[in-house]
């Protein structure tokens, strides 16, 4: 142990993985995730199941987190946990138990906003990485949310667009479930997209009033008729053309991603571009925004894959970045499900 270091445990508990991370300042000492393989057979995230799977994975995530870190709890200087936005009874287990650490450890508490953090992970301090410089533009892509946001600071961030119904996670995960793949399956989308063409099929772009906005309802729609249509002539279109079904949707959503991202970066003059958030483990997008280096001339920041799905290594680099400004949380905090950037 390093008296002047700072030893943050961060417990992030928004959705449906329990996560459990020690840094040291802004070095990530462990980072556990505990999966829940409940949801697959369901075809999506079941709040109250999600909220009891929290329960139990809890405890066990947090000594195996602290046993890889090789901290002792009696050294750790803070306890930070995801505030919002989230799903309520998921958001209430990691909380509870938060807050209850820190009361009884003595150290302060500090409340996250996951959104943030997500975007904050790209601050985590990695070998050969550098970190992007303010201000720059951060698209960020999950389950939950699909913004673009300006980012001034390390807590000074504005939305400057976002979707107006789906997220770009519901597009890939709502699509892969019409194709008969298992919740989550955008990472299935993924895999098999990097076997196929990615113009052999169009889909419609839609428009939005504002121009930074998206929309990604209509996709779902859109492969749903496609789907059918080609289904009554062939009933196993799926089976024979699935990897080029795949490469084409994931083509149509990289496209709308990039077009507005594009539009962004001229409208606000900022050429240093990063990505986060689940979605940004896509490869195809990966892919795209390094070549955007070569096309548009950006700088580029593409997180390390473990930190791009949901993960409390980046809970806790804003905990350590909250902690040096002693900016804390009542034990009165309570978790919010649409807490905002
Ligand atoms: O950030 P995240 O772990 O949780 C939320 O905060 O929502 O994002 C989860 C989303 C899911 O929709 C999942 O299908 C998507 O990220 N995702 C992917 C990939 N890996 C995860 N989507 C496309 N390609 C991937 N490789
Ligand atoms: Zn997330």
């Amino acid at each position: 142990m390093d008296k002047n270091s700072i030893y943050i445990l961060a417990i992030e508990s928004s959705c449906d993985d329990t996560g459990v991370a020690i840094l040291q300042n802004d070095n990530v000492l462990s980072n556990v995730v505990a999966n829940q393989e409940i949801h697959t057979k369901y075809g999506g995230v079941v709040p109250e199941l999600a909220s009891r799977a929290h329960q139990q994975h809890i405890i066990p995530t947090i000594i195996e987190a602290l046993k890889q870190a090789n901290i002792d709890k009696s050294e750790l200087s803070a306890i930070a946990f995801t505030e919002g936005p989230g799903l309520l009874g998921s958001l209430f287990v990691g909380s509870a138990f938060a807050k209850s650490m820190s009361m009884s450890l003595q150290i302060p508490l500090i409340g996250i906003n996951h959104m943030q953090a997500h975007i904050m992970a790209h601050f985590i301090k990695e070998e050969g990485y550098t970190n992007p410089k303010f201000p720059f533009l951060c698209l960020t892509v999950s389950g939950g949310h699909t913004q673009i946001v300006k980012v001034s600071d390390y807590f000074s961030m504005t939305v400057i667009g976002e979707t107006i119904d789906d997220a770009v996670g519901e597009a890939f995960d709502k699509s892969a479930k019409l194709l008969g793949f298992p919740y989550p399956g955008g990472p299935y989308i993924d895999k098999h997209a990097q076997l196929g063409n990615p113009k052999a099929y169009d889909f419609p772009h839609p428009k939005t009033k504002k121009v930074l906005d998206f929309s990604f309802s209509g996709l779902k729609t859109s492969v749903l008729y496609f789907l059918q249509r080609n289904l009554k002539e062939n009933p196993n279109f799926i089976k024979e053309n699935l990897n080029d079904i795949c490469a084409s949707i994931q083509d149509t959503i990289i496209q709308l991603l990039l077009k507005k991202l594009k539009r962004a970066a001229d409208l606000h003059q900022i050429n240093d571009i990063a990505i986060a958030g689940g979605v940004s483990a896509n490869s195809g997008l990966r892919k795209a925004l390094r070549e955007a280096e070569q096309t548009f001339g950006w700088n580029t920041f593409i997180p390390k894959f473990e930190y791009t799905t949901d993960n409390a290594a980046m809970i806790g680099i804003v905990g350590y970045y909250k902690y040096l400004k002693q900016d804390f949380s009542p034990l009165s905090v309570s978790p919010k499900a649409r807490l905002k950037l």
